[in-house]
């Protein structure tokens, strides 16, 4: 069993902590409550204390609890410590160490990780203040949950609302639990590649990396080293893992050579089939074209993945290939799968629920190896990573 310390301030979510801590429960672990002033005027501490059948602490100057320092004790009694709902307010006040409460100065007085899950309107997360804190307590090592896009309690549009309980545990639960894939190492590539043609133009794909960032951040999550090595994409990158970012396709193969040994590799990127020969050093003009036609040579790039796959010195232990195609989806998965010498294929469906995979949230994938074949349904991009991480994790303790 497991103690998790909750610090619950004062937010319009602050009710939904009061599931969290169910979930908490439910799962076995003991959670004990800190509410900050603010927090008490949205929820009652009976709430807390009913749920957690344990005493809910509020105040800094209580004399019985501080006559064993309270403030430090619950922190170092705690496995991990949430702060759920996280205001604008206590996070600022964190960036500034300031201690002013009860909560605050756990917040500061704190040796445990800590996982924060923020909730606030869409104006107040979008403050250059707030993004200047978050980006601060990021980079102090602190993880965050969320917070995801949706309708606020004001009736306003964005992101800012506090992640779903299930996603707060799942968080809490890698934090807590033995890491499944402590001592390996891992590396997944993820968005496009773009190959130049001249010095602003090239040939690219709309992949967005949300899958193949998804992967490497669970991977990192449940106790991989991992390398995430990716094409130019407009998403954040996972937090606290080795990032590379590259360009082209032969840039790709020199970053996953640059990575081995591996015990673990996801080929999730969409690498291009082809480089230009003729690249121009400049500009190309129109009006340096006598006809309106313009020829591009193109050359096949080096197949990454087959490239890593069949390397004789230090090949993954796991080989994961992707593969995405517009017919004969699965013949031509399994035809690579071969023909790549990987050990595992994942076939994404082009078109899900008439939109194209890439830039979407959900993908439709089929999960293949020699003598297996699972449809995944339309899912998650985050659930595909947890199927696929689950796999590995089995993979590796030898359950079929
Ligand atoms: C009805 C109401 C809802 C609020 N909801 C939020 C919220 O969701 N997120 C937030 O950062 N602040 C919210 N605030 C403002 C905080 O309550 C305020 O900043 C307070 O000082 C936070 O104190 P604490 O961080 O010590 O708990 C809300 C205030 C009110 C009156």
């Amino acid at each position: 069993m497991k103690k998790i310390l909750l610090i619950v301030s004062g937010g319009i979510a602050a009710y939904r902590s009061l599931d969290l801590i169910r979930e908490i429960k439910r799962r076995g672990d003991d959670v004990t409550c800190v509410l900050t002033k603010s927090a008490t005027k949205f929820v009652q501490p009976l709430s807390f204390a009913s749920l957690s059948q344990n005493k809910v602490y509020t105040d800094l100057f209580d004399i019985e609890n501080e006559s064993k320092i309270g403030h430090i004790k619950l922190s170092r009694d705690a496995d991990l410590i949430v702060l759920a709902p996280a205001t604008a307010n206590i996070l600022a006040k964190m960036v500034h160490g300031v201690s002013d409460s009860l909560a605050t100065s756990i917040l500061l007085a704190n040796n445990k990780p800590l996982l924060i899950a923020p909730s606030m309107n869409v104006k107040m997360w979008n403050n250059p203040a707030t993004i200047k804190n978050i980006k601060t307590l990021k980079k102090d090592g602190h993880i965050f949950v969320g917070p995801d896009d949706g309708e606020m309690a004001c009736g306003e549009v964005g992101s800012g609302k506090m992640s779903k309980v299930e996603d707060i545990y799942k968080e809490i639960s890698y934090l807590i639990n033995e890491s499944p894939l402590k001592g390996k190492k891992a590396f997944v590539t993820s968005g496009p590649t773009i190959e130049p043609i001249d010095p602003v133009r090239f040939i690219s794909n709309r992949s967005s990396g949300k899958q193949g960032h998804a992967i490497a951040s669970l991977l990192s999550k449940l106790g991989a080293e991992t390398h995430l090595i990716t094409g130019p994409v407009n998403i954040p990158y996972p937090d606290n893992i080795k990032v590379t970012e590259i360009n082209t396709a032969d840039e790709m193969l020199e970053a996953c050579l640059s990575s081995l040994p591996a015990d673990i590799s996801v080929f999730a990127a969409a690498v291009s089939d082809w480089k230009v020969t003729n690249q121009s050093a400049k500009k190309i003009k129109k009006s340096e074209n006598k006809n309106n036609d313009m020829n591009i040579i193109l050359k096949q790039n080096p197949d990454v993945l087959k490239t890593i796959s069949e390397t004789n010195k230090n090949r993954p232990e796991l080989v994961v290939g992707f593969t995405l195609e517009t017919e004969n989806l699965i013949e031509s998965a399994k035809y690579k799968m071969t023909k790549k010498s990987c050990d595992w294929m994942i076939a994404n469906n082009h078109i899900q629920n008439n939109k194209s995979v890439f830039d979407n949230d959900m993908n439709e994938v089929s999960f293949l190896t020699s003598d297996l074949q699972e449809n995944w349904g339309l899912i998650s991009k985050k659930s595909v990573a947890e199927k696929l991480c689950n796999k590995i994790i089995n993979h590796f303790n030898n359950v079929t």
